[in-house]
């Protein structure tokens, strides 16, 4: 039996984007934030570096806005850049009174980047330090402080466990009045289908790194919103510029996590095992070139030297700035037995970054009338061909607060559609061979991974749109026959991710940021702001 809730906002996601515009709108609406694990399970709590704002006063909004510019190789959208550098003083401070502590500069060695009372650290890319941060955990201090806030907000209710299936639109048979009015949700606890109707619906639901078979995120990050949105009838742009992080701790027998670029923006260097500092022969910036340059020279060696990893080193530094600096980067590598303080690290490339997205508009609505798309589910052309780092979380502020304003209008005028149906399972049946979708998870994170990963090919890019094909047919079966499990959702999402980041990257015949492409080395001028956005083939039914 389908429960009915009924709610003025429905956010799917529970991170950053998600929580910041649930507290903004709950003062005058009611809203419901659902989570498909525990909230604070997405990638926010994993985010290490920080939040690029322009805080000093040495530093300008032009100088953030060039860099990020220079970075998206000829992609950002000017107008987003500034809408997003413009308002970071202002996301900054209301982040601040809802608790987060950043670090402030008597809580670090003193030195003379500070601006007031808090540290900035510099990151690649950035020609100024302007990066805010809770020493190496800034993630986690966000999403603790903002969840508090949603615990306590007694307009928001907060659902945990709870997987979005797919939207729900009023089946409008005119396209002009068809709206998104809620989602069919899995309550993954009790394993039975809810209905969620809305009059705005929001995703929050974060990237679709998981689609490679090394990352540097949570499990969570299979691209739900992504491809729900499409199945719903929403453009993407942009999905074959996913960035690889360059510097992800490399252990053998333990799964692979971040080492924060702030590491390299205090002075850690890469290093070849003899010790060389190779980004030297590479680019100008070094170790703080923007991270495809990084992660491609770092790949680049790895294969010529056929070894399995390079070094991060920062044992030159201070043992108590590193310790003071880098706290739980620290405890987490000694655990491993690797000391920061005395010995280089191994790091390799890990997919970090879903640049691409769902096409939004400057408050964050999609394709489909009270649909919106906020945080890294969206493609708003901020980030270009390569996302700065750093950029990412005041992207999701700043989208949360204009996405929030139109959201407190629009639920003034909208009703609640009574008319959806109950999820309907009367044709489906268990499975009994859970078999196929480990099998089919585990082959298409493979091939993601060796033929559209760091550096790609036609011929590479055709073998993998070739398999993507073979498991979407298999994937469809298999949904269509059994009834729905997380991993199933999950993997049928990815799927989903998948086919659009070939069909992106079989489109972009050139190189240019996150894309290389071995057979068209060089940048194509005449492909210079050109978006490659994909279009749903036709408007989708809801089961
Ligand atoms: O290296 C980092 O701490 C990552 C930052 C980011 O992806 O923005």
């Amino acid at each position: 039996m389908s429960v009915f809730h009924d709610f003025d906002v429905l956010v799917i996601g529970s991170g950053a984007a998600g929580l910041s515009l649930g507290l903004q709108v709950a003062d005058t609406a009611k809203v419901a934030i659902l989570s498909k694990n525990k909230l604070h399970q997405g990638s926010t709590s994993w985010a290490q570096g920080g939040i690029a704002a322009v805080l000093d006063n040495r530093d300008t909004t032009a100088s953030h806005i060039e860099d990020t510019m220079i970075a998206g190789a000829g992609l950002c959208h000017e107008d987003r850049v500034m809408q997003v550098v413009e308002n970071g003083r202002e996301a900054i401070d209301w982040l601040v009174k809802q608790g987060v502590a950043f670090t402030k500069e008597t809580d670090v060695k003193k030195d003379i980047f500070v601006d007031g009372d808090y540290h900035l650290t510099k990151e690649g890319g950035h020609s100024f330090r302007r990066v805010i941060h809770a020493t190496d955990a800034t993630g986690q201090e966000v999403q603790q402080s903002l969840e508090a806030q949603a615990r306590n907000h007694p307009n928001i209710t907060l659902f945990e466990h709870h997987m979005t299936v797919d939207l729900i639109s009023n089946r409008d048979p005119d396209p002009e009045k068809r709206r998104c009015v809620g989602a069919y949700v899995f309550d993954t606890k009790k394993g039975c289908m809810d209905v969620f109707r809305a009059k705005a619906t929001v995703l929050a639901t974060g990237g679709a790194s998981r689609v490679y078979l090394y990352t540097s995120n949570p499990d969570g990050s299979t691209g739900d919103g992504i491809a729900m949105a499409w199945r719903f009838g929403c453009r993407v742009a942009n999905m074959e510029f996913n960035q690889f992080h360059p510097t992800c701790l490399y252990h053998p027998e333990t799964r692979t996590f971040l080492l924060t670029e702030a590491l390299r923006g205090e002075g850690a260097y890469l290093q070849l095992p003899d010790g060389e500092r190779f980004m030297k022969r590479f680019d100008d910036r070094l170790e703080l070139a923007p991270r495809d340059i990084v992660a491609r020279a770092i790949d680049h060696e790895m294969k010529r030297l056929g070894i399995d990893c390079v070094y991060l080193d920062i044992s030159h530094k201070d043992e108590k700035f590193i310790k003071d600096h880098f706290p739980t980067i620290y405890k987490r590598c000694l655990k491993l037995g690797y000391d920061l303080t005395k010995q280089p690290i191994p790091v390799v490339p890990a997919a970090h970054y879903t640049c691409g997205g769902v096409m939004t508009s400057t408050s964050g609505l999609t394709d489909v009338a009270n649909l919106f798309a906020i945080g890294e589910v969206a493609h708003t052309g901020l980030h270009g061909a390569n996302r700065m780092a750093s950029n990412s979380l005041l992207e999701c502020l700043v989208y949360a607060n204009a996405a929030a304003k139109e959201i407190r209008t629009l639920v003034k005028q909208t009703a609640i559609s009574t008319k959806i149906k109950p999820w309907d399972a009367s044709r489906v049946m268990d499975s009994d061979e859970d078999v196929v979708v480990s099998h089919n998870w585990n082959e298409l994170r493979h091939f993601m991974w060796d033929y559209v990963g760091i550096v790609r090919t036609t011929r590479r890019l055709q073998r993998a749109a070739r398999r993507v094909d073979m498991l979407a047919g298999e994937i469809r079966e298999y949904y269509s026959h059994f009834r729905v499990t997380p991993d199933l959702l999950e993997l049928r999402n990815l799927v989903v991710v998948a086919d659009l980041i070939i069909r992106s990257a079989l489109l972009r015949t050139e190189s240019r940021g996150l894309h290389y492409m071995l057979d068209y080395p060089e940048t194509d001028p005449t492909m210079e702001g050109r978006d490659t956005i994909l279009k749903p083939p036709r408007r989708p039914s809801d089961r």
